[in-house]
Parts: C-alpha cells; structure tokens; sequence
C-alpha cells in the first residue's frame, strides 16, 4: 500500500527544497564544461569523484546512494530515503507464458508486472492510452475476459494490433486517435478505466488533464516527462506550482530530460556504442574549442544509431561540417581522440552528481501528477510496478474517483 496522502506531501515539499537548494550542482552537464561551474565552490567533492576507479563508478551509476562517497557533501541518506516507494500491491495468478508470443521480451514482463496491478474493477469500460500494437489490451482483454479498447495514432500499428488481436481471438478494438486532439475527450467517461504504460510526457500529460476532468481511474505508468511541447515545465498540481514558486524551482526540457537518462537496461552493444560516440563528442568539444580560440561548447547534433563514422577523424570532419567549421590540415587526430578519452573518464565520474538526483527529480514530477489527481478527487496509490532493472521507469499511479 501507498503510505499516507500526508506523507506523500511532506515528501513532496522536501524533495522541492532538496532539489532547488542543490540545483547549481545537479543542472550543469559536465559534458558542456571543462571547468563545472560548481567546482571551485567543491574542489574536493569534485577530486573524490575524479579518483573514483571504473568500477567504484559503474557501482555508483547503478546504485548512486549505497556507500555513495558523496555523502560527506550533499544530503544522500535523505534523498534516499525520499525516493523509497513501496512496491504496489498485485493481484490474481501469474499469466500464461504463452501469451508472450508477439512480445518482446523485456515487454512482456513489464505488461506481466503491470496487469496483475490495474485493480479492474467489474462494469467499467476497459481503455488502453497510447496503445501501439495494443500489446497490453490484449493481455488485460486475455486476463479479464473482457473488452479493451486501444488509443493509437499511428494507422500502421492499429492495423498490425487488430491483426494481432484477431487472429489471438481477442476482444481488442485499437482505434486511431491522435490523444492529443479535441476528439480523445470522447474516449474517457466517470465509467473508463484506462491503462497506460509508458505514455511520453505530452501523452500521459493529457490523459491526467482528461481524467481528472471525467473521473475516469487512471493506472499510468509515466516515461519521457521531456517529451513535451512546453521549454519549461509547468506543474500539473497547484501544490506544485506554490512549492516551485516558493523555493524558485523551474525545470527546463533539458532538465526534465536528466529524470530519465539512465542505461541500466541498454543492452551491452548500445553501451559501447553510446560510449564510443561521446569519446568522439568530447574529442571533438576540444578540438573545436581550440579551432574557434574560444572556451564554450558547441552543441554537435545527435547521430542514429548505425549512422556513425568510422573514425574519430571522419565525424569530426562531419561534425565541422554541420558547425561551418574550417579545420586545420595538420590536426593531430590521435592527441584529441585520446583528449576525448580522457575527459569522458572525467565526465562519467562527475556525472554522479547528477545521477544522485535523477531518480529524486523523477519521483518529484510523478508526485506532481498524484497531487494534481488528488485535487480532483481522486485516490491515488503511488508505488513501483516492477524492479529497476526491468525497466527504470518502473513508477505507477494508479489512480480512481
Ligand atoms: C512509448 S510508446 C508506448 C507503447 C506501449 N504502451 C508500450 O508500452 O509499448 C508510445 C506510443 O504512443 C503512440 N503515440 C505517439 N503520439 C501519439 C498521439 N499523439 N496519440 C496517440 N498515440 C500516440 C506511438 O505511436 C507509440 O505507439
């Protein structure tokens, strides 16, 4: 069970005056600075990190508060102790293996985490948000016997879902309907229940605003919270706001982004890769820091994955392309690649700042939504569904009128 509604207030306001009071040392990205603006102020927190070996620091990616050398300067036994959420209570026997087929598979056990969790209560009608190929509509229409609905924008995935459905035998009708427009009110009546896994920032945004306006129950299990149209953030709950403005707390798409960039579950190749490409970044922040005669960083775009170079020197070349940069004849590819190297050694390191509050940033915007539902009159239990390492975005609201 979720602990009392009072807790979870007290919780909030806490995690507001944490995260505003240290918001100088978990904002700045040290892969932006070659000097952190916070490290004159903490040269020694900032030493420690950078003796840190790899795998004291891998350790401390995974797990940021067990042992954590940072808590001789910031506030660690508390921040964990905020972020600690109980386990939400699941009902009914585990679903058939076989249901997995046309899953993947981490998927799979996230919907065999989540389902057993929606508490579906008899006569409402059942509604998957942001379905996809309704994998979990399926699965709530197998294990209730009942009719699902599924909202999907996409034409493609409604299709291939509704195949997929069919040819299971399942009560399963996706719809294509872009949640964000005027038509989805019509979708949420005080009789729906919806699910949602992982629906990004704007999408589950929405479905908060709709439900709290119907009274539909909502379980919702939030992702992406920077996926949003809006450059700052703008608190669902009025509690959220009188804190945010109280404490001068504001939070930018980037800083959203900070709750959710965590590889725990990329798989090894995707690490490396990831890896290998911000050696190259940083190798190529020094070379055009030196080129320009100027100390700033250069934001480079993103590359998908499989359209990187093959060489350090061929994606600074590209790099400069896209900047209008004019590169020298005689760089010294080895030395900036190594420089690279090295500062993405520092960088990791330094990271763990950050890493510290993310998971508080990310249970501060979830409480958040709970207030903004509880404001309408809503019950809301807050917990975990599942473990980290099956997903990190493993938070649920499960939410009812
Ligand atoms: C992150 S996926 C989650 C899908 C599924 N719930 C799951 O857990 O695998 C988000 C889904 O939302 C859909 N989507 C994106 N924007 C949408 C919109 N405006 N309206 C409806 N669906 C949308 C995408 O096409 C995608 O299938």
């Amino acid at each position: 069970m979720s602990e009392s509604p009072s807790h979870d207030v007290d919780r909030f306001a806490r995690l507001t005056e944490l995260l505003a009071e240290w918001q100088p040392l978990w904002r700045p990205m040290p892969f932006q600075h070659r000097r952190l603006p916070w490290a004159q102020a903490y040269p020694e927190l900032a030493e420690s990190l950078r003796a840190l070996d790899d795998d004291e620091c891998l350790r401390l990616q995974a797990d940021p508060f067990t042992d954590c050398p940072l808590a001789e300067w910031l506030p660690v036994a508390e921040l964990a102790a905020l972020v600690e959420l109980p386990e939400l209570a699941a009902e009914g026997p585990d679903l058939p293996a076989q249901w997995a087929e046309q899953v993947g598979g981490r998927k799979w056990q996230q919907i065999e985490a989540f389902v057993p969790r929606m508490a579906a209560q008899p006569g409402t009608s059942l509604l998957e948000w942001c379905a996809g190929k309704g994998h979990l509509a399926r699965t709530l229409s197998r294990h209730l016997d009942r009719e699902v609905a599924g909202l999907e924008w996409q034409a493609a995935l409604c299709h291939d879902g509704q195949a997929l459905a069919e040819r299971q035998g399942t009560q399963v009708r996706l719809a294509q309907q872009d949640v964000l427009a005027p038509g989805a009110a019509r979708w949420l009546t005080a009789d729906t229940q919806v699910a949602a896994l992982h629906a990004c920032g704007d999408l589950h945004g929405r479905l908060i605003e709709l439900a709290a306006e119907q009274g539909s129950a909502v379980t919702l299990a939030p992702c992406c919270y920077h996926r949003t149209a809006r450059t700052h953030y703008h608190p669902f709950s009025q509690c959220g706001r009188e804190l945010a403005a109280a404490h001068g707390f504001s939070l930018s798409r980037e800083d959203l982004a900070m709750a959710v960039q965590e590889t725990v579950t990329a798989p090894r190749h995707v690490r490396r890769h990831r890896e290998r490409a911000n050696v190259w970044r940083l190798g190529f922040d020094a070379l055009q820091r030196q080129v320009r005669g100027l100390d700033a960083y250069l934001p480079v775009p993103s590359l998908a994955y499989g359209r990187m170079p093959d060489s350090f020197e061929e994606f600074c070349r590209w790099a400069a392309e896209r900047k209008g940069l004019v590169l020298p004849a005689d760089v010294d590819w080895h030395a900036f690649e190594q420089e690279g190297q090295r500062r993405q050694a520092e960088v990791t390191r330094l990271e763990l700042v950050r890493h510290l509050f993310r998971r508080p940033l990310e249970v501060w915007l979830v409480l958040d939504r709970q207030r903004r539902l509880e404001a309408a009159g809503f019950r809301v239990e807050l917990g975990t569904f599942c473990d980290r390492e099956l997903t990190p975005r493993n938070l649920m609201l499960r939410a009812s009128r």
